[in-house]
């Protein structure tokens, strides 16, 4: 992962804080093409152990979503 050591570094710290046994919801925005899917990837590649749901979409649908998610935590 090119130039997202700092992304990268959140992104683990999220994992340990999962296989600690706490639940986190991440939302990723950006700009067409900037590199989310890729960091998802990263991120999928490393879990393999713990249990993630994705979602695609914009604004206000993944708004409710993340918010559904928290409250469920
Ligand atoms: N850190 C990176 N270094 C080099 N190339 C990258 C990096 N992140 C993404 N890319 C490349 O840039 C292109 C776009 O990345 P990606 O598909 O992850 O973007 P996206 O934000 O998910 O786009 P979209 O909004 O269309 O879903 C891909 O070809 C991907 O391999
Ligand atoms: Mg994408």
């Amino acid at each position: 992962m090119r130039g997202r050591a700092e992304e990268c570094g959140l992104l683990d710290g999220l994992l340990a804080d999962v296989r600690r046994g706490e639940g986190r919801c991440l939302v990723l925005r950006g700009e067409a093409g900037i590199g989310k899917t890729a960091l998802l990837d990263y991120l999928v590649e490393l879990a393999s152990d713990v249990r993630i749901a994705r979602a695609v979409g914009d604004g206000a649908g993944v708004r409710q979503l993340a918010s559904a998610l928290r409250a469920d935590a």
